[in-house]
């Protein structure tokens, strides 16, 4: 089924400069390095920096203005190191901030939705299509409303899986208690008889095993990590901000506002190899007021 409104929400008008520089992506915690390894895939000549917001995780229980306030500090400490583009891998702030960040800011952002959206109205066969995603995500009704542009909304089937999170960042990616939050969470989507499922959110990759083992192999899980990469590529090339090839692989950057005690084993689970040389910015340099031209405008509303 053909995508109806499934462009990427970014500002067209607006260009990022220099192809040198690098991509910025941020997100709540790690959960968003599942985005960043399909953006290293796809991109390999480009430098990426990635900011994980790891002191102030979960976004996904927080209301709507406190995940735009930390978007905002998140998205100003990566365009104050110099990025061309900037990627919002966090779901949830995608739903809350992402239109506010494309508003002010002065580069293309690209956010988790649309791609994730667009790739399952490709995909489904029979037009049922699931979501699942934080209480934020599926409460802000961003995915639903994106794919009721395409499908009447009686076959969009969305569901909150606030377990999700801390069951995979404990690591119990094969264990009873997952099972059994797959099925508490998940039946009623099973029973709905959706074709195609939207995981919509950072973490929901690790546990494609355990839910693809209850929904069956006919339903299509939609990760929206290589759709977000795939139209990234697009906006590079269509605004001539694509880095040269290059024989080298571009830079990986981390910065993460805490180190989470778990910090090596979440992070490979999401990464799928160690991350080593991680630089912290403290809570107060994130609030910082900046002055810089390159910083996103302050919202007056
Ligand atoms: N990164 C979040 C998301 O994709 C999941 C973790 C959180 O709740 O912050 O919605």
């Amino acid at each position: 089924m053909a995508a109806r409104g499934g462009d990427q929400p970014v500002n067209e008008s607006k260009t990022g400069g220099d192809t040198d520089r690098p991509i910025g992506i941020f997100d709540s915690g790690m959960g968003g390095l599942t985005v960043l390894q399909a953006l290293a895939d796809r991109l390999p000549a480009e430098d990426l920096i990635y900011f994980g917001d790891t002191a102030r995780v979960p976004y996904g229980t927080k209301g709507a203005q406190a995940v735009r306030t930390f978007a905002r500090q998140d998205a100003e400490f990566l365009l104050s190191l110099g990025v061309k583009m900037l990627v919002v891998a966090c779901n949830t702030a995608s739903a809350f901030a992402l239109d506010y960040l494309t508003e002010v800011c002065p580069l293309p952002v690209l956010g988790v939705i649309a791609p994730g959206v667009a790739t399952a109205l490709e995909h489904t066969r029979g037009g049922r299509v699931g979501v699942i995603g934080t209480s934020g995500t599926i409460r802000s009704g961003q995915y639903q409303h994106g794919l009721a542009a395409s499908i009447p909304e009686e076959r969009i089937f969305a569901r909150e899986c606030p377990l999700f999170v801390p069951l995979v960042e404990e690591g119990l990616l094969d264990h009873p208690l997952t099972d059994l939050a797959v099925r508490e969470y998940l039946t009623p989507l099973r029973e709905a008889r959706i074709d195609t499922l939207i995981l919509g959110c950072t973490h929901y990759p690790v546990l494609k095993p355990a839910i693809a083992r209850f929904m069956g192999t006919e339903v299509r899980l939609v990760d929206s990590a290589d759709s977000l990469a795939a139209a990234a590529a697009h906006c590079l090339a269509d605004r001539q901000l694509a880095h040269e090839p290059r024989e080298r692989r571009g830079e990986l950057t981390f910065y993460l506002s805490d180190i989470p005690w778990k910090f090596t084993e979440v992070g490979e689970r999401f990464l799928g190899q160690p991350i080593t040389d991680v630089t912290t910015v403290s809570l107060d340099e994130l609030a910082r007021e900046r002055s810089d031209p390159g910083s996103v405008r302050k919202d007056t509303s």
